[in-house]
Protein backbone atom coordinates (compact mmCIF):
# COMPACT_ATOMS: atom_id res chain seq x y z
CA UNK A 1 0.00 0.00 0.00
CA UNK A 2 1.46 3.48 -1.25
CA UNK A 3 0.65 6.63 0.24
CA UNK A 4 0.19 9.84 -2.41
CA UNK A 5 1.26 13.05 -0.56
CA UNK A 6 0.10 15.97 -3.66
CA UNK A 7 2.08 19.01 -2.63
CA UNK A 8 4.60 17.08 -0.77
CA UNK A 9 7.56 19.18 -1.45
CA UNK A 10 5.69 21.97 0.35
CA UNK A 11 5.91 23.32 3.58
CA UNK A 12 3.46 21.12 5.70
CA UNK A 13 3.44 17.88 2.80
CA UNK A 14 7.17 17.58 3.35
CA UNK A 15 6.42 16.94 7.14
CA UNK A 16 4.10 14.53 6.06
CA UNK A 17 6.29 12.57 3.79
CA UNK A 18 9.09 12.40 6.70
CA UNK A 19 6.35 11.40 9.36
CA UNK A 20 4.84 8.35 6.93
CA UNK A 21 8.69 7.75 5.95
CA UNK A 22 9.11 7.19 9.73
CA UNK A 23 6.54 5.11 9.59
CA UNK A 24 7.74 2.36 7.45
CA UNK A 25 4.83 4.15 4.67
CA UNK A 26 5.79 3.58 1.40
CA UNK A 27 5.14 7.66 -0.02
CA UNK A 28 5.11 8.89 -3.17
CA UNK A 29 4.92 12.76 -3.15
CA UNK A 30 4.06 14.79 -6.15
CA UNK A 31 4.47 18.15 -6.60
CA UNK A 32 4.68 20.99 -9.03
CA UNK A 33 7.71 23.16 -7.18
CA UNK A 34 5.36 26.22 -7.75
CA UNK A 35 6.36 26.68 -3.79
CA UNK A 36 7.45 23.27 -3.22
CA UNK A 37 11.35 22.13 -2.68
CA UNK A 38 13.05 19.88 -4.36
CA UNK A 39 15.93 20.12 -1.96
CA UNK A 40 13.39 18.70 0.55
CA UNK A 41 12.62 15.85 -1.57
CA UNK A 42 15.93 14.99 -2.23
CA UNK A 43 17.09 15.69 1.46
CA UNK A 44 14.39 13.17 2.54
CA UNK A 45 15.13 10.64 0.01
CA UNK A 46 18.62 10.23 1.51
CA UNK A 47 17.76 10.12 5.21
CA UNK A 48 14.69 6.92 4.15
CA UNK A 49 17.29 5.44 0.68
CA UNK A 50 14.43 3.56 -1.87
CA UNK A 51 11.39 4.51 0.04
CA UNK A 52 10.27 7.91 -1.48
CA UNK A 53 9.23 8.13 -4.83
CA UNK A 54 9.10 11.84 -6.34
CA UNK A 55 7.39 12.65 -8.87
CA UNK A 56 7.28 16.30 -10.30
CA UNK A 57 3.77 17.11 -11.77
CA UNK A 58 0.90 19.70 -11.42
CA UNK A 59 -1.95 18.38 -9.78
CA UNK A 60 -4.54 19.68 -12.63
CA UNK A 61 -2.64 17.18 -15.04
CA UNK A 62 -4.61 14.21 -14.12
CA UNK A 63 -3.18 12.27 -16.80
CA UNK A 64 0.09 11.89 -14.60
CA UNK A 65 -2.01 11.93 -11.05
CA UNK A 66 -3.49 8.81 -12.57
CA UNK A 67 -0.23 6.98 -14.04
CA UNK A 68 1.06 8.26 -10.79
CA UNK A 69 -1.34 6.07 -8.88
CA UNK A 70 -1.33 3.27 -11.20
CA UNK A 71 2.13 2.89 -10.80
CA UNK A 72 2.69 2.61 -7.21
CA UNK A 73 -0.60 1.11 -6.07
CA UNK A 74 -1.79 4.09 -4.04
CA UNK A 75 -4.23 3.51 -1.55
CA UNK A 76 -4.53 6.67 0.30
CA UNK A 77 -4.40 9.88 -0.81
CA UNK A 78 -3.19 13.07 1.21
CA UNK A 79 -4.04 15.94 -0.45
CA UNK A 80 -1.63 19.37 0.52
CA UNK A 81 -1.48 20.65 -2.93
CA UNK A 82 -2.90 24.36 -2.89
CA UNK A 83 -2.52 28.06 -3.02
CA UNK A 84 -2.30 29.36 0.62
CA UNK A 85 -2.24 32.91 0.80
CA UNK A 86 -5.10 34.59 1.65
CA UNK A 87 -4.12 38.30 0.62
CA UNK A 88 -2.83 36.87 -2.86
CA UNK A 89 -6.43 34.58 -2.96
CA UNK A 90 -8.12 38.54 -3.34
CA UNK A 91 -6.16 39.79 -6.04
CA UNK A 92 -5.65 36.31 -7.85
CA UNK A 93 -8.94 34.37 -7.38
CA UNK A 94 -9.06 32.20 -10.15
CA UNK A 95 -5.58 31.13 -9.96
CA UNK A 96 -6.77 30.22 -6.51
CA UNK A 97 -9.68 28.07 -7.58
CA UNK A 98 -7.48 26.93 -10.58
CA UNK A 99 -5.50 25.47 -8.15
CA UNK A 100 -7.36 24.36 -5.11
CA UNK A 101 -10.95 23.34 -6.95
CA UNK A 102 -9.74 22.65 -10.29
CA UNK A 103 -6.71 20.90 -8.83
CA UNK A 104 -8.61 19.01 -6.78
CA UNK A 105 -10.98 17.59 -8.74
CA UNK A 106 -8.63 16.47 -10.94
CA UNK A 107 -7.10 14.53 -8.14
CA UNK A 108 -10.24 13.04 -7.40
CA UNK A 109 -11.41 12.35 -11.09
CA UNK A 110 -7.77 9.54 -10.78
CA UNK A 111 -8.73 8.35 -7.53
CA UNK A 112 -12.19 6.89 -9.09
CA UNK A 113 -9.93 6.10 -12.33
CA UNK A 114 -6.93 4.26 -10.59
CA UNK A 115 -6.91 0.34 -11.76
CA UNK A 116 -7.48 -0.04 -7.73
CA UNK A 117 -9.78 3.10 -6.76
CA UNK A 118 -8.23 4.92 -4.11
CA UNK A 119 -9.66 4.17 -0.82
CA UNK A 120 -8.76 7.19 1.62
CA UNK A 121 -8.77 10.29 1.36
CA UNK A 122 -7.26 13.03 3.92
CA UNK A 123 -7.85 17.07 2.71
CA UNK A 124 -6.13 19.67 4.18
CA UNK A 125 -8.71 22.29 4.80
CA UNK A 126 -8.79 25.65 6.95
CA UNK A 127 -9.83 27.38 9.65
CA UNK A 128 -10.52 30.07 6.99
CA UNK A 129 -13.93 28.39 6.01
CA UNK A 130 -15.09 29.51 8.85
CA UNK A 131 -14.43 33.54 8.50
CA UNK A 132 -15.10 35.34 11.21
CA UNK A 133 -16.92 33.22 14.12
CA UNK A 134 -19.23 35.16 16.20
CA UNK A 135 -17.89 35.49 19.61
CA UNK A 136 -19.85 32.77 21.13
CA UNK A 137 -18.36 30.12 18.79
CA UNK A 138 -14.87 31.10 20.18
CA UNK A 139 -13.11 28.57 21.12
CA UNK A 140 -14.28 27.26 17.63
CA UNK A 141 -16.46 24.17 17.13
CA UNK A 142 -16.61 22.27 14.16
CA UNK A 143 -20.52 22.90 14.43
CA UNK A 144 -19.72 26.62 13.86
CA UNK A 145 -21.52 27.77 10.80
CA UNK A 146 -18.70 28.40 7.73
CA UNK A 147 -19.23 31.08 6.12
CA UNK A 148 -15.35 32.58 4.46
CA UNK A 149 -14.16 36.37 3.88
CA UNK A 150 -11.76 35.23 1.37
CA UNK A 151 -11.15 33.27 -2.18
CA UNK A 152 -8.63 31.14 -0.73
CA UNK A 153 -11.36 30.00 2.49
CA UNK A 154 -14.35 29.79 -0.18
CA UNK A 155 -12.21 27.61 -2.46
CA UNK A 156 -11.42 25.31 0.79
CA UNK A 157 -14.79 25.15 1.29
CA UNK A 158 -16.05 24.42 -2.03
CA UNK A 159 -13.54 21.75 -1.72
CA UNK A 160 -15.29 20.30 1.35
CA UNK A 161 -18.65 20.59 -0.65
CA UNK A 162 -16.77 18.40 -3.38
CA UNK A 163 -15.74 15.96 -1.28
CA UNK A 164 -18.70 15.36 0.25
CA UNK A 165 -20.30 14.88 -2.93
CA UNK A 166 -17.14 12.67 -4.23
CA UNK A 167 -18.11 10.68 -0.78
CA UNK A 168 -21.71 10.50 -1.42
CA UNK A 169 -21.27 9.26 -4.80
CA UNK A 170 -18.87 6.48 -3.86
CA UNK A 171 -20.77 4.87 -1.11
CA UNK A 172 -23.90 5.19 -3.31
CA UNK A 173 -22.10 2.96 -5.76
CA UNK A 174 -21.11 0.28 -2.97
CA UNK A 175 -17.20 1.64 -2.86
CA UNK A 176 -17.24 4.14 0.03
CA UNK A 177 -13.84 5.93 0.67
CA UNK A 178 -12.64 6.80 4.14
CA UNK A 179 -12.95 10.68 3.87
CA UNK A 180 -11.51 12.99 6.35
CA UNK A 181 -11.47 17.33 6.19
CA UNK A 182 -8.91 18.89 9.00
CA UNK A 183 -9.31 21.91 9.16
CA UNK A 184 -5.76 23.57 9.84
CA UNK A 185 -5.55 26.55 12.52
CA UNK A 186 -2.07 28.58 12.38
CA UNK A 187 0.75 25.56 11.68
CA UNK A 188 3.88 26.68 13.02
CA UNK A 189 7.34 25.10 13.75
CA UNK A 190 9.63 22.90 12.08
CA UNK A 191 10.71 19.00 12.21
CA UNK A 192 12.25 18.61 15.62
CA UNK A 193 15.18 17.08 14.08
CA UNK A 194 15.90 19.84 11.64
CA UNK A 195 16.45 18.63 8.30
CA UNK A 196 13.24 20.20 6.53
CA UNK A 197 11.81 23.29 7.69
CA UNK A 198 9.54 26.04 6.72
CA UNK A 199 10.80 28.00 3.27
CA UNK A 200 8.29 30.29 1.62
CA UNK A 201 8.61 32.76 -0.81
CA UNK A 202 7.18 35.59 -0.21
CA UNK A 203 6.75 34.54 3.82
CA UNK A 204 4.35 36.95 5.67
CA UNK A 205 2.92 34.30 8.51
CA UNK A 206 3.59 35.85 11.61
CA UNK A 207 6.44 33.16 13.16
CA UNK A 208 8.82 33.21 10.29
CA UNK A 209 8.12 36.96 9.82
CA UNK A 210 9.63 37.29 13.79
CA UNK A 211 12.37 34.87 13.25
CA UNK A 212 13.69 36.66 10.16
CA UNK A 213 14.09 39.93 12.17
CA UNK A 214 15.39 38.14 14.80
CA UNK A 215 18.25 36.71 12.07
CA UNK A 216 18.47 40.76 10.65
CA UNK A 217 17.34 39.88 7.53
CA UNK A 218 14.34 42.06 7.86
CA UNK A 219 15.01 45.56 9.19
CA UNK A 220 11.61 45.39 11.74
CA UNK A 221 8.43 43.37 12.40
CA UNK A 222 4.69 44.99 11.48
CA UNK A 223 1.97 44.96 13.89
CA UNK A 224 -1.34 44.48 12.21
CA UNK A 225 -3.73 46.20 14.08
CA UNK A 226 -3.28 47.37 17.81
CA UNK A 227 -6.82 48.52 18.27
CA UNK A 228 -8.79 44.88 18.48
CA UNK A 229 -11.03 43.85 21.34
CA UNK A 230 -8.64 41.20 22.63
CA UNK A 231 -6.63 41.74 25.91
CA UNK A 232 -3.32 43.73 24.75
CA UNK A 233 -4.89 45.04 21.01
CA UNK A 234 -3.67 42.74 18.99
CA UNK A 235 -4.89 39.67 16.85
CA UNK A 236 -5.07 36.05 18.76
CA UNK A 237 -4.28 32.88 16.97
CA UNK A 238 -3.77 29.71 17.30
CA UNK A 239 -0.25 27.78 16.23
CA UNK A 240 -0.61 24.48 16.06
CA UNK A 241 2.96 22.57 15.24
CA UNK A 242 3.02 20.76 12.09
CA UNK A 243 4.14 17.47 13.79
CA UNK A 244 1.16 17.51 15.56
CA UNK A 245 -0.94 18.49 12.38
CA UNK A 246 0.70 15.57 10.47
CA UNK A 247 -0.37 13.63 13.82
CA UNK A 248 -3.63 14.41 13.34
CA UNK A 249 -3.26 13.24 9.36
CA UNK A 250 -2.19 9.96 10.61
CA UNK A 251 -4.97 9.61 13.06
CA UNK A 252 -7.01 10.06 10.56
CA UNK A 253 -5.80 7.72 7.84
CA UNK A 254 -6.17 5.05 10.86
CA UNK A 255 -9.66 5.78 12.56
CA UNK A 256 -11.66 7.32 9.65
CA UNK A 257 -14.07 4.30 8.21
CA UNK A 258 -15.13 4.26 4.43
CA UNK A 259 -18.68 5.83 4.14
CA UNK A 260 -19.06 8.86 6.24
CA UNK A 261 -17.14 11.99 5.66
CA UNK A 262 -15.31 13.06 9.04
CA UNK A 263 -14.39 17.12 9.04
CA UNK A 264 -12.01 17.67 12.26
CA UNK A 265 -10.58 21.11 13.62
CA UNK A 266 -6.57 21.11 14.38
CA UNK A 267 -5.14 23.76 16.11
CA UNK A 268 -4.10 23.26 20.28
CA UNK A 269 -7.11 25.12 21.55
CA UNK A 270 -5.29 28.34 22.90
CA UNK A 271 -4.69 31.41 21.37
CA UNK A 272 -1.78 33.51 21.32
CA UNK A 273 -1.64 37.01 20.41
CA UNK A 274 0.88 39.08 18.28
CA UNK A 275 2.55 40.70 20.68
CA UNK A 276 3.04 37.28 22.52
CA UNK A 277 4.48 35.84 20.12
CA UNK A 278 7.31 38.45 19.95
CA UNK A 279 7.91 38.45 23.45
CA UNK A 280 8.70 34.69 23.41
CA UNK A 281 10.73 35.39 20.12
CA UNK A 282 12.40 37.57 21.83
CA UNK A 283 13.10 35.52 24.64
CA UNK A 284 13.98 32.46 22.61
CA UNK A 285 16.60 33.38 19.85
CA UNK A 286 17.38 36.57 23.00
CA UNK A 287 17.58 38.64 20.05
CA UNK A 288 15.90 42.53 19.77
CA UNK A 289 14.40 43.27 16.56
CA UNK A 290 12.67 46.86 15.98
CA UNK A 291 8.51 46.73 16.29
CA UNK A 292 6.09 49.02 14.13
CA UNK A 293 2.70 49.39 14.62
CA UNK A 294 0.94 49.59 11.64
CA UNK A 295 -3.02 49.73 11.33
CA UNK A 296 -5.19 46.52 10.69
CA UNK A 297 -4.43 44.07 7.98
CA UNK A 298 -7.70 43.58 6.28
CA UNK A 299 -9.87 40.40 6.68
CA UNK A 300 -8.07 40.02 9.42
CA UNK A 301 -10.35 38.13 12.57
CA UNK A 302 -9.30 39.56 15.46
CA UNK A 303 -9.51 35.66 17.93
CA UNK A 304 -8.99 32.52 16.20
CA UNK A 305 -8.69 29.60 18.61
CA UNK A 306 -9.73 26.26 18.41
CA UNK A 307 -12.46 24.16 20.72
CA UNK A 308 -10.21 20.55 20.32
CA UNK A 309 -12.81 18.40 21.72
CA UNK A 310 -14.19 16.81 18.53
CA UNK A 311 -10.70 15.40 17.29
CA UNK A 312 -9.36 14.43 20.95
CA UNK A 313 -12.45 12.46 21.66
CA UNK A 314 -13.08 10.92 18.15
CA UNK A 315 -9.52 10.30 16.78
CA UNK A 316 -7.44 10.58 20.41
CA UNK A 317 -5.37 13.25 18.96
CA UNK A 318 -3.24 15.47 21.56
CA UNK A 319 -1.03 18.47 20.66
CA UNK A 320 2.41 17.44 21.86
CA UNK A 321 3.63 20.79 21.92
CA UNK A 322 1.38 22.96 23.62
CA UNK A 323 4.22 25.70 24.87
CA UNK A 324 4.84 28.26 22.18
CA UNK A 325 8.42 28.47 22.85
CA UNK A 326 9.32 25.10 22.01
CA UNK A 327 6.84 25.71 19.23
CA UNK A 328 8.90 29.04 18.12
CA UNK A 329 12.21 26.99 19.28
CA UNK A 330 12.14 24.19 16.63
CA UNK A 331 11.25 27.03 13.61
CA UNK A 332 14.15 28.97 15.09
CA UNK A 333 16.68 26.31 15.06
CA UNK A 334 15.47 25.51 11.48
CA UNK A 335 16.06 29.30 10.30
CA UNK A 336 19.53 29.97 12.03
CA UNK A 337 20.51 26.92 10.13
CA UNK A 338 18.87 28.04 7.06
CA UNK A 339 18.69 31.93 7.10
CA UNK A 340 17.61 31.86 2.88
CA UNK A 341 15.74 28.33 3.26
CA UNK A 342 16.94 25.79 1.11
CA UNK A 343 19.13 27.79 -0.83
CA UNK A 344 21.13 27.52 2.54
N1 LIG B 1 0.79 39.49 11.59
C1 LIG B 1 1.40 40.66 11.93
N2 LIG B 1 2.55 41.01 11.27
C2 LIG B 1 3.10 40.23 10.30
C3 LIG B 1 2.46 39.02 9.96
C4 LIG B 1 1.30 38.68 10.62
O1 LIG B 1 0.93 41.40 12.81
O2 LIG B 1 4.14 40.62 9.75
C5 LIG B 1 -0.43 39.10 12.31
C6 LIG B 1 -1.64 38.97 11.39
O3 LIG B 1 -2.25 40.23 11.22
C7 LIG B 1 -2.49 37.96 12.15
C8 LIG B 1 -1.46 37.08 12.85
O4 LIG B 1 -0.24 37.81 12.85
O5 LIG B 1 -3.23 38.62 13.12
C9 LIG B 1 -1.23 35.76 12.12
O6 LIG B 1 -1.00 36.06 10.75
P1 LIG B 1 -0.48 34.98 9.70
O7 LIG B 1 -0.31 35.70 8.40
O8 LIG B 1 0.69 34.26 10.25
O9 LIG B 1 -1.66 33.93 9.64
P2 LIG B 1 -3.20 34.15 9.33
O10 LIG B 1 -3.91 33.97 10.63
O11 LIG B 1 -3.48 35.35 8.55
O12 LIG B 1 -3.45 32.95 8.30
C10 LIG B 1 -3.50 31.65 8.74
C11 LIG B 1 -3.05 30.71 7.64
C12 LIG B 1 -4.02 30.72 6.49
C13 LIG B 1 -5.41 30.49 7.03
C14 LIG B 1 -5.75 31.53 8.05
C15 LIG B 1 -7.13 31.37 8.63
O13 LIG B 1 -1.77 31.05 7.18
O14 LIG B 1 -3.69 29.72 5.57
O15 LIG B 1 -4.82 31.41 9.11
O16 LIG B 1 -7.49 32.54 9.29
F1 LIG B 1 -6.30 30.58 6.03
Amino acid sequence: MTVLVTGGAGYIGSHAVQRLLRDGERVVALDNEFRGHAKAMQLLSQAHPGKLTYVKADINDRTKVLATMDDHGVHTVMHFAALAYVGESVSQPLNYYHNNVSGLISVLAACDAARVPVQKFVFSSSCATYGQPPANMIPVPETCPQSPVSPYGWTKLHGEHILRDFAAARANAGNPIALTMLRYFNVAGSDHTGLIGEDHTPETHMIPVVLQAALGLRSEVGIFGTDYPTPDGTCIRDYVHVEDLIDAHVLAMAKVKPGTPAAYNVGIGKGYSVREIIDATRKVTDRQFKIVEQPRRPGDPPMLYNDSRKISSELGWKAKFTDLHEIIGTAWRWFQKHPQGYRS
